[in-house]
């Protein structure tokens, strides 16, 4: 949020550079040129092209920018790595066919290669045209047909894909469309990152960290990128093509009025997606995503899973190579086989993998019309075959096959249908591995059983009171039918209930009580900052003491609404909730008014070197009690079920005698779901606290409450911040972390050792023993980023009247 705020106001800032003089044209021709601030702007006034000096830079370039936002990033560079020195510089075509630049002495500093062929030769009507779609094209007769471009500036790309560019190869016409990231924000000369395609077995997209790999998009397997399972988006239309002559990636916008643009961040170190809304540019989706994006992330033989923990797995019938690492959570060492192949004939056989991304397959063998059962054959008469697959998925029908005779690099599993991958094992493990599938099948199958006869057993005797059940049925159908949903119905009644009651005791606020109580929002009134927006201490006029937050999201909600659902907060009162006073509605400004928590929020006490060691155990256990039951009335006691949505350290408060107070409760529901805007599905929470559920699926309950509460209690009892997942160090996760501890029976060990006071560890233990059951200690994902916002991994939180969380009684 804070990065695109902070690109937004460089590219701001970056307009202000662009002061040009505007020529009323597209096109120029062997007879004109453009120089010193002349500007071409496409026909439709979308973008304009001349020379530019980057925000913080001294060097001039020639490029391509967006005419008609605020906002103009540089979507092209013709002479990213031979700047003009010398200005003005000159921009013109010859009589050979290139375009040129010039500088002020005339000598070039940047050149477009000649046509070579015979049908590109130049014309004296040869002319080059800026389009609507940001393309710069050379027309060899003027006409701009497909069989007379001569060049154009989408065959060379800087480090941006507009719809319609490609990026991949084309190996008739030896062109190579790749992006790579700026230098800096001031330098556009090639930078660290370059994203591409490499062609082989199965092609694929690589993005490269200077000489490393990054990120891969997984194999093309014909329908789709198999490490991009979701590519799917009501705006955009997706495509991969690879022939014989060309391979590449592109895409195409439904609406063409929307505005977007593919980039390889070099700030960011990660390819992002942006488009135009709400006047401003939104990051829509980027890559690497999560974890498990990570190249080969598990090594050679292992595999990643969002779902699982440890996220990285060894192949059925591997092993990790070194166990200590994999302990210690690096599994980049990869896998090695439990029992080696045979390499005879029926010594060996297969175990599929289901739902995979491929492994890289760049260094595999691919067999057009080999059938998967002569691919099986073929795998098992090689030696070095270690797995094989089908190569062609196209249409949903397998063809073709592919067979790794490499290590099997950068797998993951998907929740969804992918692919399905064979891996070649000695026989005995394959037959380990089918005997303990089938025991695992066997407790179910009687479990079946016992249901199966349970459910018999109690039908039958139901079968006797089942006149009467019928008849109740029938009867409360038909009142069903009169009303409406009971859930609905019981909000309702909440809702008028609120109504007849009046404004009695939620004052509404003057703006300008506001204003003078902040000192017109002073930032020196600032006391935080939260998921919601911005808060401030302020002093009222008769003395009293208040914290306000300015809502700076978008409600979709009208007025109306809004202060109904600001009624409803206020009516959840109790002693572990921080109470809300009133709220200030002024044109599209909402604002809350709370009371005020003289020692601040929660986390900057524990997580605080100096204050951390003020809290005994005795008072972080109360608080943890006091959380608990704040969480518990909004949970089952008030009249309104509330799911909170963001537990969190910084959302608990605490009073002048340390009684933690929950806050931003039922805010989550002002915001009309959790769509703010067309484009950008945001989930409200933060990774950490979220379980896995909500931040893969975005489903939340009151257990997803009871997650983030979890993870709160070890945050207290430790004095340490449950992190994103980054691997490498231990003790960055903290619920990896406690759980090593606890199943090596060292739970104590997760006392914070700055904790002042006595106290008897088997108390501590005694009070904190239910701990969860083995496998779940929950995955935390992704980093603190607050606006993952996805097409790729749709996060749709179910928004609208249905939600979960109002449930009224
Ligand atoms: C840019 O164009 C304006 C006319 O629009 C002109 O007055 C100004 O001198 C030009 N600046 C430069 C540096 O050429
Ligand atoms: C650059 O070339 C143009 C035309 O070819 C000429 O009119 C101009 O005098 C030259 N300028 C210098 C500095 O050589
Ligand atoms: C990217 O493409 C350009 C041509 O547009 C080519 O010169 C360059 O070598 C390519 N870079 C990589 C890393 O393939
Ligand atoms: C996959 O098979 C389809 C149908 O035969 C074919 O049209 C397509 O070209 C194949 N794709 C690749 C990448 O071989
Ligand atoms: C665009 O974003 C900036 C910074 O985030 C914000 O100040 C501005 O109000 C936004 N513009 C619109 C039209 O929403
Ligand atoms: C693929 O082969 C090339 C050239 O032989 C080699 O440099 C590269 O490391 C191989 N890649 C993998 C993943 O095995
Ligand atoms: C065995 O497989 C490897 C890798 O796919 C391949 O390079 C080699 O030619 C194959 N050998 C035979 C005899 O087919």
């Amino acid at each position: 949020m804070t990065r695109t705020r902070a690109l937004a106001l460089l590219l701001a800032l970056a307009a202000s550079f662009f002061s040009h003089s505007v020529a009323a044209t597209d096109i120029i021709d062997l007879t004109t040129s453009i120089t010193g601030n002349q500007t071409l702007v496409s026909a439709g006034g979308v973008f304009q092209l001349g020379f530019f000096i980057p925000p913080g830079g001294r060097r001039t370039y020639l490029g391509i920018w967006y005419a008609s936002i605020p906002s103009k990033p540089v979507v092209w560079v013709a002479n990213r790595n031979n700047p003009l020195f010398r200005t003005p510089g000159a921009l013109s075509l010859t009589s050979d066919g290139r375009l040129i630049i010039v500088d002020r002495r005339n000598s070039t500093v940047w050149s477009s290669p000649a046509p070579t062929t015979a049908e590109n030769q130049i014309t004296t009507r040869a002319a080059v045209q800026l389009r609507d779609n940001g393309n710069f094209l050379l027309s060899s007769d003027g006409s701009g047909s497909p069989e007379s471009v001569a060049w154009q500036s989408f065959d060379y790309p800087t480090d941006t894909l507009l719809p319609g560019m490609k990026l991949g190869i084309d190996l008739k016409k030896r062109l190579s469309w790749n992006i790579t990231s700026w230098n800096s924000a001031s330098d556009p000369s090639s930078g660290l990152y370059t994203f591409k395609v490499i062609l082989g077995g199965l092609p694929e997209f690589f993005l490269f960290r200077g000489p490393e790999v990054i990120y891969a998009s997984g194999p093309f397997n014909g329908a789709g990128l198999t490490g991009v399972p979701n590519l799917r988006s009501p705006n955009f239309v997706f495509k991969v093509v690879s022939t014989s002559d060309e391979t590449y990636y592109s895409y195409a916008v439904t609406d063409p009025s929307l505005l977007s643009r593919f980039v390889a961040n070099g700030e960011a170190g990660r390819l992002q997606r942006y488009v135009w809304t709400n006047g401003n540019w939104s990051s829509f989706w980027y890559y690497p995503t999560d974890p498990c994006d990570n190249y080969a992330m598990c090594g050679p033989f292992g595999y990643c899973d969002m779902s699982a923990t440890p996220l990285c797995s060894c192949l059925p019938g591997f092993q990790p190579r070194s166990q200590q690492q994999w302990t210690l959570r690096d599994a980049t060492g990869g896998c090695v086989r439990s029992t080696k192949l045979t390499c005879a004939g029926a010594g060996d056989g297969f175990w599929p993998m289901n739902r995979m991304k491929l492994p890289q397959a760049t260094n595999a063998t691919v067999y057009a019309d080999m059938t998967l059962d002569h691919c099986r054959q073929v795998c098992l008469a090689n030696c070095s075959c270690r797995a094989y697959s089908a190569a062609n998925m196209s249409g949903g029908v397998s063809r073709g096959c592919v067979i790794w005779g490499v290590d099997l690099l950068d797998m993951r599993q998907y929740p969804g249908v992918v692919q399905d991958v064979y891996i070649r094992l000695a026989q005995s493990e394959v037959d380990a591995l089918s005997a303990a599938a089938a025991t695992r099948r066997r407790p179910k199958t009687k479990l079946l059983i016992a249901i199966v006869a349970g459910v018999a057993g109690v039908l039958l005797l139901g079968a006797i009171g089942c006149c009467c059940f019928w008849r109740n049925m029938k009867r409360k159908k038909v009142q069903a039918k009169t009303e409406p949903s009971t859930s609905s119905r019981g909000q309702r009644q909440a809702e008028d209930q609120i109504d007849s009651e009046e404004d009695v005791d939620l004052p509404l606020f003057n703006l300008d009580v506001i204003l003078a109580a902040t000192d017109n929002f002073s930032v020196d009134c600032k006391i935080g900052q939260g998921g919601f927006g911005s808060v401030y201490m302020a002093q009222l006029e008769d003395g009293k003491e208040v914290a306000i937050k300015r809502l700076s999201m978008r409600s979709l909600q009208g007025v109306g609404e809004f202060k109904n659902e600001v009624k409803l907060i206020a009516k959840l009162q109790h002693r572990n909730l921080v109470r809300l006073l009133g709220c200030c509605i002024d044109g599209d400004e909402r604002m809350l008014v709370y009371e005020f928590m003289h020692n601040n929020s929660l986390d900057t006490f524990i997580f605080d070197e100096g204050k951390r060691g003020l809290l005994e155990w005795k008072n972080r256990f109360d608080i943890i009690l006091g959380i608990a039951r704040g969480l518990q009335y909004l949970h089952e006691d008030s009249r309104v079920r509330i799911i909170h949505r963001d537990m969190k350290a910084s959302n608990v408060l605490l009073d002048r005698n340390m009684i933690p107070k929950i806050s931003d409760f039922g805010i989550a529901r002002m915001f009309g779901g959790d769509q703010t805007t067309e484009y950008t599905m945001k989930i409200i929470g933060t990774y950490g606290y979220m379980s896995p559920e909500y931040a893969l699926d975005g489903v939340f309950s009151m257990k997803s409450d009871v997650y983030s509460f979890g993870v709160l209690v070890l945050e207290i009892i430790t004095g340490r911040r449950n992190r994103g997942f980054y691997v490498d160090e231990l003790d960055l996760n903290l619920l990896c972390y406690a759980w090593t501890l606890w199943k090596e029976g060292r739970g104590v060990d997760l006392l914070d050792e700055a904790m002042a006071g006595p106290y008897d560890y088997s108390v501590v233990l005694s009070e904190n023993a239910t701990m969860p059951e083995p496998n779940e200690p929950g995955v935390n994902i992704g980093k603190n980023t607050s606006d993952r916002d996805t097409d790729l991994y749709p996060i749709t939180a179910h928004s609208g009247t249905n939600f979960t969380e109002v449930d009224a009684r």
